[in-house]
């Protein structure tokens, strides 16, 4: 088996004193897909941003053999944990050129810069074409492939995204999932997707979490989690 990338061992995090996620403990393997699923307020997001170094976080996160608990958000997106915010997040009065080199800002190289760009055009070709354009007249699923694109031009190791099918059709959901296969199997990129959606999350991922209320209460193979008369109860309503 491939080795942890991300080892979360006994997570805590809320808002003040309120406790969302308690003791949550869960890996992800190098190449792997792996899928968290959770309801609306299971606390996604919030394991997304205190993953992320955006709140203040109890127990311990190993990434790439660090120790990130303690470290300061900069800091862990310099080490390859790079997140697609929920809603997106994009500069809507910007270009999506603009947005894109947002995502490489660490980068100090102009040709490693446009080598990167070269990459992201390849997989969203869309988005070469209409390069100059303000990224707030995009639909919703052009405007998700703008932002799994300005993650890429970080270049990941590990790419989290949340809540990717959110608003979508399900013929672009299905776009956007084959894309995320294209980005594990051709760049190598480990991917950690965290939705609502149980089909689709499970439907790529090689793993799966179901999270409720702040806890991870299953776990196993997508197929067998897809499976499961729990989560298709709680989840599929069948
Ligand atoms: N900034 C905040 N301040 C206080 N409480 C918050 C804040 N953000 C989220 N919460 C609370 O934390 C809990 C988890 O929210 P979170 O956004 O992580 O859930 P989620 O699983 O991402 O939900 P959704 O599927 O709706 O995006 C909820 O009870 C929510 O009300
Ligand atoms: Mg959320």
């Amino acid at each position: 088996m491939s080795e942890v990338l991300l080892g979360v061992d006994k997570l805590g995090a809320g808002y003040g004193d309120m406790a969302v996620l308690l003791d949550m403990s869960f890996e992800v393997r190098q190449g792997e897909i792996v899928s968290l699923v959770g309801s609306n307020g299971a606390g996604k997001t919030t394991l997304m941003r205190a993953l992320s170094g955006l709140l203040p976080r109890k127990g311990s996160i190993r990434f790439a053999g660090s120790e990130i608990s303690g470290m300061a958000a900069e800091r862990i997106f310099s080490l390859g944990l790079v997140q697609v915010p929920e809603g997106r997040q994009l500069f809507g009065q910007m270009s999506v050129l603009d947005n894109l080199l947002m995502g490489a800002y660490l980068c100090r190289d102009k040709k490693e810069e446009k080598r990167r760009l070269e990459r992201v055009f390849e997989l969203f070709p869309i988005l070469q074409e209409r390069r100059s354009q303000r990224a707030g007249v995009f639909s919703g699923g052009e405007q998700q492939m703008i932002a799994i694109a300005r993650a890429l031009m970080a270049e990941p190791r590990l790419l989290m995204v949340d809540e990717m099918s959110l608003g979508l059709a399900p013929v672009i959901v299905d776009k956007l999932l084959d894309a995320l296969v294209a980005i594990r199997d051709e760049r190598g990129v480990t991917v950690l997707l965290v939705e609502q959606d149980v089909f689709s999350a499970f439907s790529i991922a090689d793993r799966g979490y179901v999270l409720e209320l702040g806890k991870i209460v299953r776990e196993g193979n997508a197929e067998e989690l897809v499976e499961d008369p729990e989560v298709r109860r709680a989840y599929l309503g069948i």
